[in-house]
């Protein structure tokens, strides 16, 4: 496939500011209502353009070099910030939300739990997960393909960070408690004052909370007991000693768990709701995935070694990552004066990567509205252009993980299940902490691998 070229990207970068700020609400109403529209709007005022989030001033960047220096510069660009302050308070303080100067420490900690030694007994609990979840399905059933992503991605972290000694009925209710508390941290970050005000709602996310730390503790005292090292991410985490021998408490350890999941479950899940969604949007990718999976595995359900023999499903993923990156907008916080795109920044200024709007750059892919997994067979992609991970000493600990977790899915699900939008209507992104397609129903129908898919008059929406 030839896609035309693209123009070259602005040099040296512009500073802008967005158009229609309100007063007092600022660019918020827009924000709202609809979220990528006003997004896709920026690039063409700047590649850093203030905006107005109520009485507050951010900067969003989407210059790829723009990117990378506040990624990279730690001095400067801090995790800091209203934003993790919230998200530390409501699920504690770990590798994902830690300020940088304790980051070296965590990472240092928990970086032996992502080994690529690891990944193999990883990739056996999610491929077991996977068809564990498809088992239930059933050919002529309508079932929410987000929900079921959120399912799957949830049970295999739990299954992975709490390998050993964990019947599957307490997994299972572990997994269940996270569902709530993932859901339920977004609307207090946002409105902290639902956690006021007497409700149902807040009654189950108390009492998901009360499960979880009592979950996690019986575990932790089961670990500490026994004294074996499982070799599994809480096994790591026990043996954790700081520069005073100091092990982590029993808090600190059920902190860590929580933002590990937090980071990984919600970003995971997205991306294979996404890529089935647009996968049932373009029925020839589909046909082409297929083909491949049918070639690779001739009928039998897919292995964590098939991996290196998906190259198109491998696409398929990166494609979606780059359309729709979990982590849309990545937020820092300026602890020293600096400028950006000409512009000073006083300490304090709250600075926006948006991975969304990067990866679709005009500048950096051609047609970049467009899905086409086939780009990423015809050539690499310029530097920093692609960043679904972030860079530098704080990039995904889990992107190997993650990638896996989704290509594996992918496959099981496409090889044995046509999956088909019940409406017509395309999704409507929830750009939230993670960004999501929201519920999607889909019909299933059970497929033979080998046999010619039955085409669907489908919901008729090619466009992303
Ligand atoms: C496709 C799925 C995933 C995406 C798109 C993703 C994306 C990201 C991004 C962009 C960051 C950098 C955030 C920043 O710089 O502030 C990050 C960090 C992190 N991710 Fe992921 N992630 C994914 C899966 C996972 C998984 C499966 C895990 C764990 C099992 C995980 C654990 C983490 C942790 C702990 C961090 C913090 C790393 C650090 O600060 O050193 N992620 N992720």
């Amino acid at each position: 496939m030839t896609l035309p070229a693209e123009p070259p990207l602005p040099d040296p970068p512009r500073y802008g500011h967005a158009p229609g700020a309100w007063p007092l609400v600022g660019h918020l109403p827009r924000l709202v209502l609809r979220p990528l529209h006003f997004l896709d709007s920026l690039p063409g005022h700047g590649d850093v353009v203030r905006v107005r989030m109520g009485t507050r001033t951010v900067h969003v960047v989407s210059h790829p070099a723009l990117v990378r220096r506040v990624f990279t510069d730690r001095r400067t660009f801090d995790r800091s910030g209203v934003l993790y302050e919230k998200v530390r308070a409501l699920l504690g303080n770990g590798l994902a939300t830690c300020p940088n100067a304790e980051h070296r420490a965590q990472r240092l900690a928990l970086q032996p739990a992502f080994h690529p030694s690891l990944l193999d007994r990883y990739t056996a609990v999610m491929a077991a997960e996977t068809r564990a979840l498809t088992a239930r399905w059933r050919p002529g059933a309508v079932v929410d393909v987000t929900e079921e992503a959120f399912r799957l991605t949830t049970a295999v972290a739990v299954r992975a960070l709490f390998s050993a000694g964990i019947t599957p009925h307490a997994a299972e209710e572990l997994r269940e408690a996270l569902e709530v508390l993932l859901r339920g941290l977004y609307t207090r970050v946002v409105a902290p004052a639902v956690d006021r005000i007497p409700s149902p709602a807040r009654r189950r996310y108390r009492g998901a909370l009360a499960r979880w730390r009592t979950g996690v503790a019986a575990l932790v005292a089961a670990y500490r007991a026994g004294g074996t090292d499982h070799g599994d991410a809480l096994s790591l985490l026990l043996g954790v000693r700081d520069e005073h021998g100091r092990g982590l408490s029993d808090a600190e350890l059920g902190d860590q768990a929580a933002t590990l999941v937090l980071a990984g479950a919600e970003t995971t899940s997205s991306v294979v709701a996404w890529a089935l969604r647009l996968l049932a949007d373009h029925p020839d990718a589909a046909a082409r995935l297929r083909g491949e999976l049918d070639a690779v595995l001739a009928g039998r359900p897919v292995t964590p070694a098939d991996l290196p023999r998906l190259p198109y499903t491998a696409d398929v993923v990166r494609e979606t990552l780059r359309l729709y990156p979990p982590a849309w907008a990545i937020t820092r916080t300026t602890i020293r004066g600096t400028e950006l795109a000409g512009t000073p920044l006083p300490p304090g200024s709250i600075v926006i990567c948006c991975l969304y709007l990067l990866h679709r750059r005009r500048e950096l892919f051609p047609e970049p509205a467009l899905f086409a997994p086939d780009r990423w067979a015809s050539g690499g992609v310029p530097r920093d252009a692609w960043l679904p991970f972030g860079t530098g000493a704080g990039k995904c600990v889990g992107d190997a993980f993650g990638t896996a977790e989704a290509t594996l899915a992918l496959a099981a699900i496409t090889s044995r299940w046509t999956l088909t939008p019940v409406t017509r209507r395309p999704p409507r992104p929830v750009p939230r902490l993670v960004l999501s397609p929201g519920p999607q129903p889909m019909r299933l129908t059970a497929r033979t691998p080998g046999a010619a898919t039955p085409v669907d008059p489908g919901p008729g929406a090619r466009g992303v």
